[in-house]
């Protein structure tokens, strides 16, 4: 299924190669030990760790809360879960905003402590400073355009971005940018399919997707969306693999019975 299945260790040469033999690149997000092992193990090629720990983890409305010293401790549990995957980590909002010397030393800290491979941020040339400073301590960057959700309240909504043409073309310019800078490559998240697949075109490195259409290089989910953990985000991109909120709850629930009518342990004669 994957020319690159026998690949030791996904590199961001890997994902050129992929983008090159026209072969879509797996991304999801991962913030734990346990899941990260199970998501190598399957055979991802990229796991994120995203700010979306901020929601899905730790239960904040927005990604905007978490802290840089929070990324680490979710990213160096992930890197300790891998063997072959590539691990990006997101740079928290306010940690490379306006200041490319506290991004580079918020980038460094993550690279260190972490063990992870690379970066990731939001934003376009009002970030480029920010993004040239990292790259240039050899740190691999990956962008992130489109909706951007450290930038909610400036937007207002979750609804898709850039269907209006000066949009569009602010995004056109920015990808084009990021790309010529040397960015490993670059998540797009809910723009029209047809922006998406003019982006894909037109920039060298890799782009990924996440409600931008098919014709993207690669796509990435939250894994908590794919696995049904949460069921009130249902946005028409997303598809649910498995329903874990009732798996889980139905299994707790069968263990609290069990417990009560003291089924519950196993081999009661051997205690
Ligand atoms: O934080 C995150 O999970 C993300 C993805 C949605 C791309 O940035």
């Amino acid at each position: 299924m994957s020319a690159f299945k026998d690949t030791k260790r996904i590199t961001t040469s890997t994902m050129r190669a992929m983008k090159e033999a026209g072969e879509k690149i797996s991304m999801l997000t991962a913030y734990d030990f346990s899941m990260a092992r199970i998501l190598d193990d399957a055979g991802i090629d990229i796991i994120l760790v995203g700010d979306s720990a901020s929601n899905v983890m730790a239960g904040h409305e927005t990604t905007l809360p978490i802290t840089l010293d929070q990324m680490i401790y979710h990213a160096s549990s992930v890197v300790r879960g891998i063997s072959r995957c590539f691990v990006v980590v997101d740079l928290p909002f306010g940690s490379y905003q306006g200041d490319s010397k506290a991004a580079l030393r918020a980038a460094i800290r993550i690279m260190k402590e972490s063990g992870a491979h690379g970066v990731k941020l939001e934003g376009g040339i009002e970030v480029k400073d920010s993004i040239e400073r990292i790259l240039s301590a050899g740190i691999p960057v990956m962008g992130h355009l489109g909706l951007t959700p450290q930038s909610i309240y400036k937007f207002g909504t979750y609804t898709v971005r850039a269907k209006e043409e000066v949009e569009a073309e602010q995004l056109e310019k920015d990808a084009k940018m990021l790309s010529k800078i040397g960015c490993f490559g670059i998540v797009l998240e809910k723009i029209p399919a047809k922006l998406g697949k003019k982006v894909t075109k037109m920039v060298t490195c890799p782009t990924i997707g996440i409600g931008a259409g098919p014709d993207v290089d690669g796509q990435v989910i939250v894994i908590h969306d794919l696995l049904g953990i949460t069921k009130d985000f249902n946005p028409r991109f997303l598809r649910r693999y498995l329903d874990l909120y009732s798996g889980i709850k139905g299994a707790v629930e069968s263990y609290i019975s069990d417990v009560k009518s003291v089924d519950f342990p196993n081999d009661k004669e051997q205690y």
